[in-house]
């Protein structure tokens, strides 16, 4: 099978297209489609063979829950047991938008989709595309994101194709993703929300609207034990082929530390790959560079990290040394994201070496 990519304008999707993409969903199928974080491989979440079909095209394991997507916030009940009060006040703050919240699962929802636990993870996204595909194809669309498992999230329809393009009916291409990264996922089934994974919508953001929440002691516990409660973060999510390496320290030692290294591979007759900055990246005079973005704008690092990722496995470099970016809002998201491809390999620029 090979998948039928379709280019559709963000702001006036063709009505006929999103007919045809919704009924693929209503018959079983899988389609891709832009959400404004990262594309998602949409299915009807009602029907579990629908959901089966998106573990095996994806090759995910099986306890990996999906988020069931809706593009009507009335439709949020029919989901769940009960909607708490500091739920609905997040929906009203944040929807649509890049933002998961798990609540206890109702009946309706089958356990091929939840990978097996008793609640759903549900988002309504703010891209129009998905909206309306999300109406068309049944109201209730699981969708992870489109990558196979183990690859970096895709941000362009053109990722999606390199990594479904033969396993899967459709393809809506809107574009490249605002955000970049995946939804900010908050769990309403304890008492004090916690939020299972770092997105664009930030601790502090939630604070404004919850008053208290926590972090997830899986995500930040040095503790290799403590498990994380969202079982895909505990999947090492993305090791690009060659060696990934965080360099954090100040500015300046980051920038000497990795023209030292990148220097020594090409002595080794490596090709060192680099993740730099707009505001590094003409120090660099060896090896392959790529600009992330500007560190005045985090937006655009977050917008750019997977396709950087995803690059350097289309050329020859043997080793990549990244920068760590120091951004205050999205921090926690964005190297969260980058020292999970990373394997957590990270070193410590010192200062002696400016
Ligand atoms: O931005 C996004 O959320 C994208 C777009 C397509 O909407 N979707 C996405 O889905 O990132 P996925 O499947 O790649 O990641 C879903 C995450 C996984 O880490 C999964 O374990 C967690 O959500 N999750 C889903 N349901 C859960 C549940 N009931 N309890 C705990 N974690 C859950
Ligand atoms: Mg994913």
């Amino acid at each position: 099978m090979k998948a039928e990519l379709v280019k559709l304008s963000a702001e006036h999707p063709d009505p006929e297209v999103i007919r045809r993409a919704g009924s693929i969903l209503k018959k079983g199928g899988l389609v891709a489609f832009p959400t404004e974080t990262v594309y998602g491989l949409g299915a009807d979440a009602l029907d579990p063979a629908a959901s089966r079909r998106i573990y095996a095209a994806k090759g995910r394991p099986s306890d990996n829950p999906l988020i069931v997507h809706i593009a009507d916030i009335n439709d949020l009940s029919y989901l769940v047991k009960d909607i708490p009060e500091k739920a609905l006040a997040l929906s009203k703050a944040f929807w649509p938008g890049p933002l998961t919240m798990i609540f206890e699962k109702s009946e309706i929802v089958p356990k091929e989709t939840t990978g097996g636990l008793d609640s759903v993870a549900v988002r309504f996204p703010s891209n129009k595309i998905a909206q309306e595909l999300i109406l068309a194809g049944g109201r209730y669309i699981a969708a992870p994101s489109a990558n196979r498992s183990g690859s970096p999230s895709p941000t362009t329809a053109e990722h999606v194709a390199e990594d479904l393009g033969d396993s899967i009916d459709m393809i809506l291409d809107g574009g490249e993703s605002d955000v970049g990264l995946e939804s900010t996922i908050v769990d309403f089934t304890e008492e004090i929300p916690v939020v299972l994974r770092p997105g664009y919508i930030s601790l502090s953001m939630l604070q404004q609207v919850l008053g208290e929440v926590r972090m997830d002691q899986g995500l930040i516990s040095d503790d290799s034990s403590v498990h994380p409660k969202a079982p895909g973060m505990k999947y090492r999510h993305y090791a690009p082929r060659a060696d990934l390496i965080v360099v954090e320290g100040e500015e300046e030692a980051v920038v000497s530390a990795i023209i030292r290294m990148a220097r020594e591979a090409v002595k080794r007759g490596e090709l060192p790959g680099i993740i730099a900055t707009e505001e590094t990246f003409s120090r660099y005079q060896e090896g392959l560079v790529q600009c992330i973005g500007s560190r005045q704008d985090e937006e655009s690092i977050a917008r750019h990290l997977y396709h950087v990722l995803r690059s350097f496995d289309d050329s020859k470099a043997s080793v990549i040394y990244s920068e760590a970016f120091y951004t205050p809002r999205m921090g926690q998201a964005i190297m969260n994201r980058l020292l999970k491809a990373a394997g957590h390999k990270v070193i410590q620029a010192k200062e002696e070496e400016e």
